[in-house]
């Protein structure tokens, strides 16, 4: 049974990205080749990269907005390419990291701030939120952070939000409970184990993750949760239409190695 009281966006509902050793762990799962779960693999990077470059943006450079940048993976190989890039994200590891390593003589400016708050500067002729990270916000904090994107883009500006599959949401909310064991991972730096318990809740169309950690020798557990919006077919046409886009459509010759993600599209006219 929900509880009808428990707001499942509320700060209790999110793992706290931003706190500064969240970050720097998170920051070896964005760079880590042993897997895909916080950025792609360098190689999937490079092709969707490439990809944009040509199809998107015609090889001309271009001023890009990127939301939820991680540590500037996307950024620094378009800016490598000639555009000018912004990118923003609130993990202080992340964004050190993606000043650090901005390639020489590009444009490239890294924001640390809360894309619910901060400003996105602009126009840009291309806005990005990609790997999910739409679906980790309430659909009225998803509404206003595409209503500023729009605002900051040029007469020409596009939109790219890689989405999570509604399957795929409704999939994670109805997983069975796992246990794993880790010498260290995201939620700590010492040997802990992680048990995680899911729900879906079709009212809201969401999936809550709760994590229950407890490191080997302390037997106090810590509990994080993690609430995921799905977001169907057509009410995403209806937020980004809602949002003042035009023409919002799947792209489907967008490259990936996952059918749990896709791509939209959507132009400011
Ligand atoms: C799944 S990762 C994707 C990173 C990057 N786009 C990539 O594909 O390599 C999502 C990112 O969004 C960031 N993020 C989550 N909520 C945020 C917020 N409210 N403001 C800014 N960044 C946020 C996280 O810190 C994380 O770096």
């Amino acid at each position: 049974m929900t509880d009808p009281s428990r707001n499942i966006w509320g700060t209790d509902y999110k793992i706290p990205w931003n706190d500064p050793d969240f970050s720097r762990r998170m920051l070896n799962e964005h760079l880590s080749q042993q897997h895909d779960l916080a950025s792609r693999r360098t190689e999937w990077i490079d092709r969707q990269v490439a990809w944009i470059h040509a199809r998107l943006l015609a090889a001309q450079p271009s001023r890009v907005l990127d939301l939820g940048c991680g540590p500037g993976l996307y950024s620094h190989r378009l800016a490598r390419l000639g555009h000018a890039c912004c990118g923003i994200d609130f993990g202080p590891a992340s964004i050190n990291y993606a000043r650090r390593h901005s390639p020489e003589g590009s444009v490239c400016d890294f924001i640390l701030g809360d894309i619910r708050r901060v400003g996105f500067g602009g126009p840009y002729e291309l806005a990005m939120v990609l790997y999910g990270e739409l679906n980790a916000f309430s659909p009225a904090e998803a509404s206003a952070i595409l209503s500023r994107a729009r605002a900051s883009l040029s007469p020409q500006g596009l939109l790219i939000v890689e989405v999570q599959s509604a399957d795929a949401v409704e999939a994670i909310g109805r997983g069975e409970p796992t246990e794993q064991e880790f010498q260290s991972g995201l939620f700590s730096d010492r040997p802990h184990r992680c048990r995680t318990e899911n729900q879906w809740l079709p009212d809201h169309q969401a999936a809550v993750q709760t994590f229950i950690v407890t490191e080997t020798r302390d037997s106090q557990a810590r509990v994080f949760r993690s609430t995921t919006q799905a977001w169907p077919d057509d009410s995403l046409v209806g937020l980004l239409t809602a949002a003042g886009f035009a023409t919002p459509s799947r792209c489907e010759a967008w490259p990936r190695n996952t059918d749990m993600l896709s791509l939209w599209t959507a132009s400011t006219r």
